[in-house]
């Protein structure tokens, strides 16, 4: 029996030992050496000391327990290196963490507004060292002091990137100066609070690239994220706090995201299988589109590529600012109003589609009213410049106003918002006007085209089917389907009628129309091709259809319609009638619009 306690005694002791050595936390009285490391409850993390790269001073640092090679993401005395083996981590009676070198002086130390009875310092298992009362839960609220809240260069999942308003503590990634180096390097990746908050990296006190503000899906100025099956994201923004913060869903999953001493912002996963940390995104400076630096072209005027070459061009009813250095390609000092505004009475907006929306370092926004409040609201006030919707998500809600020149506008065909710019409305109407005929001269390039493919077409089959007369063979089916279903203008009006109209549209066509103005024109040429003159629309009609003040009507099947038998057998009535054959004599009556 007394054996049997005796054995009970001992285990105790082995497991109370090895606990010991496995701790997470650093409790009055304990320090941490040069040598030793505590551990996270879970084994996700450790922290200790270490030297970076080929450095031989001495960090105190939280690395990743189960990846091979030592990847730190945080650093507590990055600008002050010990030089040797020396140093001891401990915590005071008041609950600060001290670093101390051998002549005891504080080499680093932390900041607490407030003290606790009983301070311990806990490594969390989420990465996060934490300071707080050993009789406080894992409460954030009442943590004296959080590493999460002083990041070096590596967000993690639950880290917060942003700002709290109401304290001012804004949390964001700095780079190392190099890979031997932690210090403070040129570099960072912050939400900027000011105005509407964006996502920006800078390279000392210059912005680099601008991420642009939340429109409830994504940054404005960078493509979306895929849904992915490793991560989530938000962005929340009220009273209180401004910060972006993703998860992890699978928290067996190593996931980080990382500002390099280059000033590229990685996304990275620890792959097992190939003992690496892969990328799979990145956000940098160093990028060929110039048309991603900030403010390339100034205010009031718009980046694009043209002949694989990015070039400013001032907005409509902007010019340059100085005429002589815009022809030369210094495009720094941007663009200036053509027109004076006329405020209240005399402005208007002119709608600008799918671009990076400008700069909200001096935007305001209001989340809860709709876009035509916004107008009304951006046209009341002399020093609003431009309006736009805040929130994209569902249709669309809330107010982005600017008051200031509108700067890094870039075209973004596929993931821009539209931006409303005031403009005096003598400026309007002229821009108007030139729109219009600019759309004219476009729909008679269509209608062109259609004839054209037409009259090839149907010289292509007379000649087939006199040779068939001549020779009397039957032809084979696909010459047949050839002559009947694939001539342009059938097609392009069975590409419209399954809704597929996109398929016509040669991209090369006209870059500077936008998606929906081209198929209208479409739309409308289809009306010109119409196989009862009566359907098609007259020149005026057409000139009112193009500025989209006309509803428009679906097209019927367009004439010169070759065989007898419908080649498509779906129920509205204009195809399943009987087609004469004598279209076959083209009737250039077609060329002018009733
Ligand atoms: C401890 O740090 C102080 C301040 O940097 C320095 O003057 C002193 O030499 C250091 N002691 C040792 C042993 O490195
Ligand atoms: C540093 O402080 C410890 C404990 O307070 C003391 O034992 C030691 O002698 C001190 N060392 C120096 C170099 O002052
Ligand atoms: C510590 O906090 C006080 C008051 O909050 C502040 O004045 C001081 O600059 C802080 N020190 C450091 C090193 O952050
Ligand atoms: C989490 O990830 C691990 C490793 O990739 C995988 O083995 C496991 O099945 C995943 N768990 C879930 C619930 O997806
Ligand atoms: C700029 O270039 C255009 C055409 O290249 C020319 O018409 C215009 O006069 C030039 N303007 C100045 C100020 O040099
Ligand atoms: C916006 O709308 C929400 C709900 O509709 C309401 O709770 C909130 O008070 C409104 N905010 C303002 C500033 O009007
Ligand atoms: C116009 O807006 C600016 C910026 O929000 C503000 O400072 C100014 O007072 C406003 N003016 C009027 C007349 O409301």
């Amino acid at each position: 029996m007394e054996g049997f306690m005796l054995l009970i005694f001992c285990s105790l002791m082995v497991s109370t030992v090895t606990v010991a050595i496995a701790t997470d936390s650093i409790t009055l009285g304990q320090s941490i050496r040069d040598g030793e490391t505590i551990v996270s409850a879970g084994e996700g993390f450790e922290l200790g000391f270490f030297s970076p790269g080929k450095s031989k001073s001495r960090y105190v640092g939280i690395w990743y327990k189960k990846v091979s090679t030592r990847t730190v993401t945080w650093v507590a005395n990055r600008d002050a290196p010990i030089s040797d083996h020396s140093g001891v981590l401990s915590i005071t009676q008041q609950g600060t963490l001290v670093l101390l070198n051998s002549s005891n002086y504080t080499v680093w130390s932390t900041n607490v507004s407030r003290t606790a009875k009983n301070p311990i310092a806990v490594l969390l298992e989420t990465g996060n060292l934490v300071v707080k009362d050993g009789n406080d839960d894992n409460n954030p609220d009442r943590f004296l002091w959080q590493s999460f809240d002083h990041l070096c260069d590596t967000l993690l999942p639950g880290m917060k990137l942003g700002a709290n308003l109401v304290s001012g503590l804004n949390r964001f990634l700095s780079s190392w100066k190099s890979l031997d180096d932690p210090a403070e390097g040129e570099f960072k990746h912050m939400i900027d609070p000011r105005g509407v908050p964006q996502l920006v990296l800078y390279k000392g006190s210059v912005i680099q690239l601008r991420a642009g503000s939340w429109n409830g899906l994504r940054w404005t100025g960078v493509p979306q994220l895929k849904p992915n099956p490793v991560y989530t994201f938000e962005f929340v923004w009220n009273a209180n706090e401004a910060f972006y913060r993703f998860n992890i869903e699978n928290s067996s999953v190593l996931s980080r995201m990382v500002l390099d001493p280059a000033g590229v912002v990685h996304r990275l996963i620890w792959v097992e299988r190939t003992n690496r940390w892969e990328s799979f995104s990145r956000f940098s400076g160093v990028t060929l589109d110039q048309c991603e630096k900030y403010a390339f072209c100034g205010a009031y005027a718009s980046c694009g590529f043209k002949m694989n070459s990015p070039v400013c061009e001032c907005l409509e009813g902007f010019i340059p600012k100085f005429p002589d250095e815009w022809n030369f390609s210094d495009w720094s000092d941007g663009c200036v109003r053509r027109t004076k505004l006329g405020c209240e009475k005399g402005d208007g907006f002119l709608k600008h589609k799918s671009v990076k929306l400008p700069d909200t370092r001096h935007a305001w926004v209001d989340k809860n009213i709709s876009l035509s409040e916004c107008e009304k609201l951006c046209l009341k006030n002399c020093s609003c410049t431009a309006y736009a919707t805040a929130d994209i998500r569902e249709r669309g809600s809330g107010c982005l106003l600017w008051f200031d020149g509108l700067i890094d506008i870039r075209e973004l065909s596929e993931i821009g918002q539209d931006l409303y710019i005031r403009l005096a409305s003598s400026e309007i109407a002229n821009i108007e006007r030139k729109r219009q005929s600019r759309k004219k001269i476009l729909v008679a390039i269509i209608v062109l085209s259609i004839l054209l493919a037409t009259g090839l077409l149907m010289l292509g089959c007379f000649l087939y089917r006199r040779k068939r007369k001549l020779s009397n063979q039957e032809a084979p089916q696909s010459v047949q389907i050839e002559c009947n279903n694939q001539f342009y203008p059938f097609q392009a009006w069975r590409l419209w009628i399954e809704g597929r109209p996109v398929e016509l549209i040669n991209k090369s066509l006209d870059n500077s129309c936008a998606l929906s103005e081209l198929l209208r024109c479409i739309h409308v040429g289809l009306l010109c091709v119409q196989q009862a003159p009566e359907d098609r629309p007259s020149m005026s009609t057409v000139v009112l259809m193009l500025s989209g003040e006309r509803s428009l009507p679906q097209p019927k099947q367009p004439g010169f319609f070759t065989e007898s038998k419908p080649p498509l057998s779906e129920s509205s009535s204009s195809i399943s009638k009987e087609i004469p054959s004598s279209t076959n004599e083209i009737t250039f009556s077609l060329l002018e619009p009733r």
